[in-house]
């Protein structure tokens, strides 16, 4: 007996006529007098596989019995599948029953449509659909082919730390973990300091983004990456923001925004061709049920080059454009996701590198262009869900840095390290940040990014 997976044995790679056992949960069961087709799934691909059960089983009275989600162990002789879509199926010998599902009827998972909104109160039994499976395993490929990119292209992996005392963007949007009150400690009952409550013995935070830490290892190790979770605590209750999400950011040394926006494309392009080689099954039911043009536009996604637009030219083409804005268009001011998905969506339809931002809306770290009025940023906006990445120049020069962090009121006392890598030998440098759940909603077609990480977490969200 070999214990194989789904896949394994979908793919027929165990010799036909051999003995083979799977483990998994069953999807669906059917049934005629003396026989049940039991379609059981492990995860390792999106198709279960089909155990045919027949009544000279001792216990085909409890085979009979099963429903959707019962956990099952099924041996037997692997044969070619006469089922249309199936290549191979077991013929069991053995179907032993290891887990019931305790009511079947008021189970929350059923083999019926079910809407999202439903399935994000079922965070913890959702992995069970179709969908999310589906998801699961696009959300893994991309995050392997990530780092496969950063690995063939020179890159050192960074952990940066989550617990932090700095604002990575200046922009005051972080959870508080401590506070900086010494002289009013924390203290049990005992009178002993309640570390759980106090531990730093100075104000920390949930980090942003973890650039600032990576960019000193850029300074050093030429060509770095951090992939890790951050938190905002904006009000963001939307479709396209998470309280708590993983974002991707690599930094190099020795590089300017041109080479910024060239990586950023060939990063996005390679973990795309990735998904098409490696999840054409989740894909195609992506394809189907979630987003009927899903895989021709991720094949046009990577054979075109992305359009490149300056934002002054690019609030040019949104004055000019035949469509009224909800929000204002003006030199000046942000592109709202309206504007971005306009830009990438009617004017270019494909994605849109936009670069060069006002320097009054862009963080105080991003390198001041000659213009003095602009910052060497750029934002990477993707048909169907607008900006993707964000990234830019660093501000290599100290002067010109101490002179953003006045601007922007930032203590220079608490980016006394940050300010040491412009002291001690500072090169010009660039970087980006992915947003690796808007990366899997635009691959997915999804419409809520609360679908794209197993355990969401919004303004009124942390249940499981
Ligand atoms: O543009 P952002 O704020 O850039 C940074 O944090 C830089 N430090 C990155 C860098 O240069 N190393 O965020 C980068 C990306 C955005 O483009 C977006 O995709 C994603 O992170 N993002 C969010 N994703 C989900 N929920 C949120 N609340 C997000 N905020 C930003």
């Amino acid at each position: 007996m070999t214990v194989v997976s789904v896949e394994q044995a979908l793919a027929g790679k165990i010799p036909a006529g051999g003995e083979v056992t799977v483990r998994g949960w069953v999807r669906t069961v059917r049934g005629t007098a003396g026989l049940a087709f039991i379609h059981v799934t492990d995860g390792s691909c999106f198709a279960p596989i089909q155990v045919v059960a027949n009544d000279s089983l001792a216990n085909f009275d409890e085979v009979k019995r099963l429903t959707t989600s019962c956990a099952v162990i099924a041996t037997g002789t692997l044969v070619a599948s006469q089922g249309k879509g199936q290549s191979f199926e077991i013929q069991a010998s053995a179907v032993e029953v290891v887990g019931w599902v305790e009511d079947p009827l008021t189970y929350p998972i059923q083999p019926k449509p079910m809407t999202p909104e439903f399935l994000r109160e079922v965070a913890h039994l959702r992995p069970r659909t179709n969908l999310f499976g589906a998801v699961t395993r696009i959300r893994d490929c991309l995050a392997k082919a990530a780092h496969r990119y950063f690995h063939e292209n020179g890159f050192y992996w960074i952990s940066t730390p989550i617990v932090t005392t700095s604002d990575a963007e200046g922009a005051g949007q972080m959870f508080r973990v401590s506070t900086l009150d010494m002289a009013n400690l924390p203290r049990d009952e005992k009178g002993d300091i309640d570390f759980s409550r106090d531990f730093f013995g100075k104000e920390t935070f949930l980090t942003v983004s973890g650039q600032l830490n990576v960019e000193a290892y850029a300074l050093s190790l030429s060509k770095v990456y951090t992939f890790g979770p951050t938190f905002r605590a904006e009000n963001s209750n939307t479709t396209r923001h998470l309280a708590e999400f993983w974002m991707i950011e690599p930094e190099i040394a020795f590089a300017d925004l041109a080479e910024d926006a060239r990586v950023a494309e060939e990063f996005l392009k390679y973990m795309f061709r990735a998904v098409l080689a490696e999840r054409g099954d989740d894909m195609a039911f992506i394809a189907e049920r979630v987003q009927k043009d899903a895989i021709t536009r991720l094949e046009s996604f990577v054979n075109a080059p992305f359009e490149r637009i300056e934002y002054t030219d690019a609030i040019k083409l949104l004055q000019k454009a035949d469509r009224k804005f909800d929000f204002p268009v003006e030199w000046g001011l942000d592109l709202q996701t309206e504007h971005e998905r306009w830009l990438t969506e009617e004017h270019v339809g494909r994605p849109v590198v936009v670069t060069n931002y006002p320097e009054h809306i862009k963080a105080f770290y991003m390198r001041l262009n000659d213009d003095g009025k602009t910052v060497a940023a750029m934002d990477v906006l993707a048909p169907g869900i607008g900006e993707i990445i964000g990234g830019s120049q660093r501000e290599e020069r100290l002067d010109m840095l101490d002179a953003r962090m006045a601007q922007f009121g930032l203590d220079p006392a608490h980016y006394g390290w940050y300010r040491d890598f412009r002291r001690y030998g500072t090169v010009p440098h660039a970087g980006f940040g992915l947003g690796f759940e808007r990366l899997v909603v635009y691959v997915c077609g999804l419409s809520n990014i609360r679908d794209a990480i197993p355990y969401p977490r919004a303004p009124g969200h942390a249940e499981f």
